[in-house]
């Protein structure tokens, strides 16, 4: 089932989020519907808070992008209550992100491409692992949903200035976009 996906200034994207337990009712549901809205939204992560759920819940398929970013390939999975560590070993890297919240923008954000994550996938099984390169942005992206922040939080002052309309507009639900939305008057 497609899921409507929160736009930027909804409440939902700026709220705690809780630790999801194996007993959550209708987990594998909602993860087949967060994949189905991912696909479908032509996104390549989606978090809860992202359709309207505070939990900490991710999913991830970068593979998609494997030409550009070979880190990609085959980086389908499930995030269930993910700790992130960011691992300082290298000079931070200046990319463009998107996000499926905030359609029809894209800033470039400064990250380090290196993390270390522990997490349960869908069935609740434990994993570390480090991530590189533009997997390891992904990962920090859709971790900050789960943390009420979105990228656009990170980038500096003026760009900030130079896309508030834009971000005024989309809160508003003034935004054409090709996936359902669901902005924070409605
Ligand atoms: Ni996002």
């Amino acid at each position: 089932m497609l899921l409507p996906i929160y736009l930027y200034g909804h409440p939902v994207l700026r709220a705690e989020t809780e630790e999801i337990t194996p007993d959550y009712p209708d987990l594998q549901k909602l993860i087949a519907d967060m994949w189905e809205t991912m696909y479908n939204s032509e996104g390549v992560g989606l978090a809860a808070p992202q359709i309207g759920k505070s939990i900490r819940l991710i999913v991830i398929d970068g593979s998609v992008l494997a030409d550009e970013f070979p880190e990609c390939k085959d980086s389908k999975m499930v995030l269930i209550n993910p700790e992130l560590d960011v691992i300082e070993d290298m000079e931070p890297v200046s990319r463009a992100e998107g996000c499926l919240s905030i359609p029809g923008v894209s800033e470039n954000v400064k990250r380090v491409e290196h993390v270390r994550l522990n997490w349960l996938d869908e069935n609740f099984v434990e994993h570390e692992k480090d991530f590189f390169g533009f997997l390891a942005r992904i990962i920090q992206h859709e971790c900050d949903h789960l943390e009420q922040t979105v990228y656009t939080d990170h980038i500096s002052p003026i760009r900030k200035q130079l896309i508030r309309s834009k971000l005024n507009n989309i809160s508003k639900g003034k935004v054409r976009c090709d996936y359902r939305t669901k902005a924070p008057s409605k």
